[in-house]
């Protein structure tokens, strides 16, 4: 099983990805997460990525499309799991095509969909452990003690660069110009399965496990 998740920041697909991924024994690849880890790292593919990231644009195609690569070629599990790949028509594109070099398609491509205004309330209240990068929510998913990372209790949880409110909203617009275009793109190609991501984790869950079997 090879899945591509889609939807806006915020919608749920790290949180998602995660259990799913665990569930079904497929390689996690959230381009975010690995991006976030290159900047912090202070590669030079971080130190150019860091300027887009931060202003909530979108790094560019030929950059993640090389890293997605890479990482799919040494991949031997039952199958992966893309959190935030592809994001523009080039990078679907771009999977297509190294997916055909090594002989496996696209599954399914999941999209959540969740009411914006709810999506940046999410945003607001999202805080993540900067050592694992799980992530929790201050009004759905708290940590057992404040501020602190239930894995690793010394880290102090973080708010995004990204989280705060002006780069949401261009985030958000970015979402619709440049990625939204992919939810008709695996229409047409009969992979898309458009799933409420609305309610709480364990019902989202239970919803994109019977869109699969369908
Ligand atoms: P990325 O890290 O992928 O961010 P994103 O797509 O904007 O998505 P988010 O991580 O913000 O949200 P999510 O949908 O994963 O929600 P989450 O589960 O955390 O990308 C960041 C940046 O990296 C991009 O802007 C770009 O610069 C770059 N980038 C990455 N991929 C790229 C690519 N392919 N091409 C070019 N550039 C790329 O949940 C959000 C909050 O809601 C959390 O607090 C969570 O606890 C809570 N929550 C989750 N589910 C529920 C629920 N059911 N009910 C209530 N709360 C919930």
């Amino acid at each position: 099983m090879n899945l591509v998740f889609l939807g806006p920041p915020g919608v749920g697909k790290g949180t998602q990805a995660r259990v799913l991924a665990g569930q079904f024994g497929l390689t996690a690849v959230a381009t975010g997460d690995l991006i976030r880890a290159e900047v912090v790292a202070g590669t030079p593919l971080g130190c150019e990525a860091k300027k887009y990231i931060e202003a909530g644009n979108l790094v560019p195609d030929d950059v993640i499309i090389k890293m997605v690569e890479d990482l799919l070629a040494r991949d031997n599990r039952q199958g992966f799991l893309l959190d935030g790949f592809p994001r523009t028509i080039a990078q679907a594109e771009g999977l297509e095509r190294m997916l055909r070099g090594l002989g496996r398609q696209v599954s399914a491509a999941v999209c959540l969909v969740v009411a914006e205004e709810k999506v940046v309330q999410r945003l607001g209240n999202r805080r993540m452990c900067p050592i694992c990068h799980r992530v929790y929510n201050l009004l759905h998913q708290a940590p057992l003690v404040s501020g602190r990372c239930d894995d690793h209790p010394d880290a102090e949880l973080i708010l995004r660069h990204d989280d705060d409110p002006a780069t949401v909203r261009h985030r958000l617009q970015v979402y619709r110009n440049q990625t939204a275009p992919l939810i008709d793109y695996y229409r047409q190609r009969s992979l898309l399965k458009e799933v409420d991501g609305d309610g709480p984790v364990e019902d989202v869950t239970g919803r994109i496990v019977a869109s699969l079997s369908r």
